[in-house]
């Protein structure tokens, strides 16, 4: 059995061609069923259905062989587990091109970013990227206090309660919608295709053809 751990939404919706690439058809649809494990039209593949910051935990600990996740989750979840780099010893095989978005900073169209940067002001920064914003302002000498948020993370500079965001964007609507401004691009998101090492070794070869099918769905065999 090949367990794979997914998260609802577009991460699931932009993984369903790499699949079928695979010969794989989920036979659920998560946003219906109430089910947590999904089964496939291939009796030896299953489907986890998980929280995107859980999708790391669960192919860490070989609740799941395999799993896809964008890289901003990789990089807070190997904070977490005291990894420098990404993802705490998940192997990582593919970048799989999907969910593409950036990691901003983002403050009130009035707020001037430019000059409290300048002045050596303290921010007070909202994010649930803390560990990705921490280092992201210490490479540029910036003082800030990180307030920890879970999500709508838009309202905080709005209500008073932080100077800016580090957050995902991608058609910057959202941004637009509540009347902030990018003003840092730190990085480049996509979704990754993350390994248990274990899982690997005992069962190389259908992991393999799933791995390869992925490859060359994105272009990279
Ligand atoms: C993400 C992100 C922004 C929004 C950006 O939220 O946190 O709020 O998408 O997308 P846009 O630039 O296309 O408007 P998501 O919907 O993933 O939910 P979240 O609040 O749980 O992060």
């Amino acid at each position: 059995m090949i367990t794979l751990a997914l998260s609802k939404g577009r991460i699931f919706e932009e993984t369903l061609p790499l699949l079928r690439a695979a010969g794989i058809e989920v036979l659920d649809d998560p946003e219906k069923s109430r089910k947590l494990i999904l089964d496939t039209n291939q009796p030896d593949v299953r489907v986890l259905v998980v929280r995107a910051t859980d999708v790391p935990t669960y192919v860490q600990f070989g609740g799941a062989d395999m799993g896809i996740t964008g890289k901003d989750t990789l990089l807070e979840h190997g904070s977490d587990w005291g990894g420098a780099g990404n993802g705490a010893g998940l192997y990582q095989p593919l970048d799989l091109d999907i969910a593409k978005c950036r990691i901003s900073v983002a403050v009130r169209a009035d707020f001037d970013y430019a000059s409290a940067v300048r002045q050596g002001s303290r921010l007070k920064v909202a994010t649930k990227y803390v560990a990705i914003a921490r280092e992201f302002f210490a490479n540029k000498g910036v003082h800030v206090d990180l307030i920890k948020l879970y999500g709508s993370m838009e309202l905080a500079p709005l209500v008073g309660m932080a100077d800016a965001i580090v957050d995902l964007v991608s058609t910057g609507n959202t941004l637009k919608a509540n009347r902030l401004v990018e003003v840092e691009h730190i990085m480049d998101i996509s979704s990754r295709l993350v390994l248990n090492q274990a899982a690997l070794k005992l069962k190389r070869e259908p992991m393999r053809k799933i791995i390869d099918a992925f490859a060359s769905a994105v272009g990279k065999v």
